[in-house]
């Protein structure tokens, strides 16, 4: 065995080589095969504004805005971003503290439970940087009042003692950038939202965005795709990145195990297929929530909790990850009484709307 290494005084070991069985081939170790979905997510986040595909009318004014903030040598003014989970508001936000030059510290509104949670964050901003809550509907009351100040005028009020000998004190703070993420921004306080100088809401991406995207991962993946694969994909991906990575993911398995490797057209129909879903992008979980709606509430008018009940999902996850796809598909309706579902919708799942149900759309 050899000598062991030394380094500052003790023997390291590096690891013993071995001698390969024989007849073994020595295994080329590709780091990026082994990596878990979460790191891929993570190197398939686009780095710059440059690479983050389409919504322009986001990206332009945002390179504006940061232009004319580093030109100045001031922070960024706050950034609100809202919109359906995986459209891209945690890139963004990482994109935006890169282009500015300036470092990131993220939290998330259920992590932030007592005032004392943010005057720690926010007193150890190193300056300019950015301060990401993802999650922003979820402040607690009294953690959103601390921001206000804080957001307003740079400043943190701290309380010093009790009862009557209680005293306020002013605490300045490093200038920083806030940006907040939202999937409902119908829940946010409007003095909250209006602290935020810029507000973006990111929609959906169409088929031809997210081939874009998907051509791109393909390439970070070292998967191999034509541009009819990388439609097939696109056109099921519910007009969100994150979806049409993960089908990427899924299709680049069907095709190692069941095929050359390579996604073509052909290969990804039947790896979606297989992962059952459909031609407008469904998954077992839409169609189970519709199909509930149809055949067991006749179409509707149905209550969210109802609903939950039945599906056995939580109300937030139906209302934030299910429901604005479908709304947007025009397969269901938020009315006042409750979900309604569309003839589109009864079209899609094969079934007839239901005689004298057409009142409801
Ligand atoms: N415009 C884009 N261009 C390229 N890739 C994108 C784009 N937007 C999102 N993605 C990809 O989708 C993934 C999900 O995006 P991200 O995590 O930023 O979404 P999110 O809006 O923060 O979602 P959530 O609300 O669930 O937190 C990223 O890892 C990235 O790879
Ligand atoms: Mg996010």
């Amino acid at each position: 065995m050899p000598e062991l290494p030394e380094i500052g005084g003790r023997r390291i070991d590096l690891g013993v080589e071995g001698e390969l069985p024989p007849g073994a081939e020595p295994k080329v170790h590709d780091a990026r095969a082994d990596l878990p979905d979460q790191e891929l997510d993570r190197s398939l986040r686009p780095p710059t504004l440059a690479d983050f595909v389409n919504q322009t009318q986001v990206t332009d004014q945002l390179a504006v805005f940061i232009e004319a903030a580093r030109g100045r040598g001031e922070p960024l003014d706050h950034v609100l971003l809202a919109g359906p989970p995986g459209l891209g508001k945690t890139s963004l936000a990482n994109i935006v503290a890169a282009e500015m030059g300036v470092g990131l510290v993220q939290t998330a509104g259920p992590a932030l439970e007592r005032k004392g949670d943010v005057a720690a964050f926010l007193t150890s901003l190193e300056p300019g940087s950015v301060f990401f809550i993802d999650e922003i509907h979820r402040l607690g009351r009294a953690v959103e009042e601390t921001l206000y100040p804080a957001m307003e005028d740079g400043e943190l009020p701290v309380v010093l003692g009790q009862g009557a000998g209680a005293q306020t004190v002013t605490l300045p703070l490093p200038p920083f950038t806030l940006i907040g993420a939202t999937t409902r921004s119908g829940l946010l306080t409007t003095p909250l939202r209006d602290r935020f100088g810029v507000s973006h809401r990111l929609e959906y991406y169409s088929p031809k965005d997210l081939g874009r995207i998907v051509l791109r991962s393909a390439e970070i993946l070292g998967v191999e795709i034509d541009d009819a694969g990388a439609e097939a994909i696109a056109e099921r991906s519910r007009g969100t990145p994150r979806v049409a990575n993960r089908l990427l993911k899924r299709v680049r398995d069907f095709a190692e195990v069941k095929g050359s490797g390579a996604v073509d057209a052909g290969v990804a129909g039947a790896a979606l297929e297989m992962l059952e879903v459909d031609q407008a992008g469904l998954d077992r979980s839409d169609r189970a929530l519709l199909e509930l709606i149809a055949t067991k509430f006749g179409g509707g008018p149905v209550g969210l909790s109802t609903i939950s009940v039945a599906i056995g999902e939580e109300p937030d996850t139906i209302e934030d990850v299910l429901e604005p796809y479908l709304l947007q598909q025009g397969m269901l309706k938020r009315t006042p009484r409750g979900r309604v579902l569309t003839p589109t919708a009864f079209g899609h799942l094969g079934l007839p709307v239901p005689r004298g149900g057409e009142h409801l759309f």
